[in-house]
């Protein structure tokens, strides 16, 4: 048998013991319930069950409206005038305006016209004064108990606020054959245990004790607790695919030497991009030592590819440029400097950290952002590697649809764009390539380096679904609140 809730098993028990229709009172008032809700929900649930029938009749009533609960009190307005003007004898359209008000007196008297009284030279006549007072008086007996079958229904539809027509569902309840046949015995309430106290657990009592089930469908309001801002728990997330890839975090600082921000990686001294509108130079530290060693090496290759067999940029390297304090602008100098502490031992290794570029802040803009930074040394490491590595990466972040194209940057060869489809488009994330002989031998690394840095924010974009990059870093509780938990 279903397992049936007490109020069910109350009801059904009560509709066993006498057939036929049951109204709402009557269950309500055999059950012993003053809860509509109850007795509703639990027909609900036995005629789910096949056990009751519910009939429903819906039957038209006339209710008052809000000048009828007036009129029901005080007299309705030509009841009240037509006393009026009974009472006085010769009443004028002076006492009327005397005694009611502008409101009152003027429809008043249109509706007394129209029952015969006219009005003449300011003074009121009338014929035939107990037909008069019989209309009145009907409609006051009707004012004071509406009816929907009497026939004034229709006078008082066309007046305004005085009466509402209001449509009423009866239901009433039946109990089935199958109803019937339910045995007495699977018809007792029983106590049914909702929260499982140490008391409980500690006495002997659970033993017999039914528990009450949990409901996985009902509606449930959405706990609002601490969690972690949208933006941190990607950042979590990525760092678990990195870590599950077999990468190592590397952290590390964001105030930096242009020396390892561009010159080691063999950015031009006079690229556009070192000018003081694109990078966050810094007064304080306006100048970091670097070793004379790395110097003397940069110089060499940025004037004529030092030992490599690189040609060089030409031109003059200015060693003090060099030493110029800067926010980063890249995480890309963080991986140079792990390769440069660690030239010869094979790594996976991963940053997502934050940087910094002068740009205007718009839809797509920050100052400050986060790139996701990566690089593969090891013995063969080769292109292929690195584009399947960006393409296992994406598609575990659930974007299987990864591309490349070629690209150009000072400190790879090759060098290549990777973009991933969304919602039909073909997005640019990041750049990524092989290190350069110019990058990697002045540093003593032998073996080829895959190396990328990707946005962040732009990523973040795309699982959010949002179209403005500023909305990650605005107070919007709302938005917060609302976000999925990733
Ligand atoms: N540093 C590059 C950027 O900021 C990305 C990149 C990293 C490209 C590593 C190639 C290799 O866009």
């Amino acid at each position: 048998m279903a397992e049936l809730t007490n109020p069910e098993r109350r009801m059904l028990r009560a509709m066993q013991a006498r057939d036929g229709e049951w109204t709402l009172s009557e269950i309500l008032e055999t059950c012993d319930w003053d809860d509509q809700a109850i007795a509703v929900s639990a027909g609900h649930g036995l005629s789910n069950h096949g056990y009751v029938k519910i009939s429903e009749s819906s039957e038209k009533s006339v209710i008052l409206g809000s000048e009828g609960e007036k009129a029901a009190e005080n007299g309705l307005l030509e009841a009240k005038i037509w006393d009026f003007i009974q009472s006085k004898g010769n009443a004028t359209m002076k006492d009327l305006s005397d005694k009611f008000e502008r409101h009152e007196a003027g429809p008043g008297v249109g509706l007394l016209k129209r029952l015969g009284v006219s009005l003449e030279g300011g003074s009121f006549s009338y014929d035939d004064a107990e037909s008069i007072s019989k209309t009145i008086s009907e409609r006051t007996a009707f004012i004071q108990s509406p009816s929907i079958d009497n026939p004034l229904i229709d006078h008082f539809k066309g007046r305004k606020n005085l009466i509402e027509i209001v449509e009423m569902v009866t239901r009433t309840w039946k109990i089935t054959s199958t109803g019937k046949s339910v045995p007495s015995s699977d018809l007792e309430e029983v106590v049914k245990i909702a929260e499982i106290t140490p008391e409980l657990l500690q006495s002997q009592d659970w033993k017999n004790a039914e528990f009450r089930p949990y409901d996985v469908s009902l509606e449930a309001s959405m706990p609002r607790s601490g969690r972690s801002h949208p933006m941190q728990a990607l950042i979590e997330r990525i760092r678990s695919i990195f870590l599950e890839m077999g990468f190592s975090e590397l952290v590390d600082d964001y105030v930096q030497t242009a020396g390892w921000n561009m010159d080691a990686l063999f950015i031009p001294q006079d690229h556009p991009a070192r000018e003081m509108q694109d990078t966050f130079y810094l007064d304080n530290p306006k100048q970091i030592k670097l070793d004379p060693k790395l110097l003397k090496d940069w110089k060499a290759i940025h004037e004529h590819g030092g030992d490599t067999e690189s040609t060089g940029w030409g031109g003059e390297f200015d060693p003090e440029i060099s030493q110029k304090g800067l926010l980063r602008t890249h995480t890309t100098v963080n991986t140079i400097q792990y390769l440069a502490e660690n030239p010869e031992q094979s790594c996976r290794v991963f940053a997502i950290d934050r940087v910094f570029r002068k740009e205007s802040i718009d839809k797509t803009h920050l100052p400050e952002f986060h790139q996701i930074e990566g690089i593969i040394m090891e013995p063969g490491a080769n292109l292929g590697m690195l584009v399947s590595t960006l393409k296992t990466f994406y598609q575990k972040m659930g974007y299987p649809e990864v591309r490349v194209r070629p690209a150009y940057f000072p400190y790879t060869e090759p060098s290549l764009e990777v973009e991933v489809k969304w919602r039909g488009r073909w997005l640019e994330l990041g750049g990524a390539g092989i290190f350069r002989p110019e990058v990697t031998e002045p540093l003593g690394i032998k073996d080829p380096v895959c190396a990328w840095g990707m946005g962040l924010e732009r990523l973040a974009m795309l699982v959010l679904g949002l179209d403005d990059i500023r909305q990650l870093y605005i107070s919007d509780l709302e938005w917060l609140r609302n976000q999925p938990i990733l």
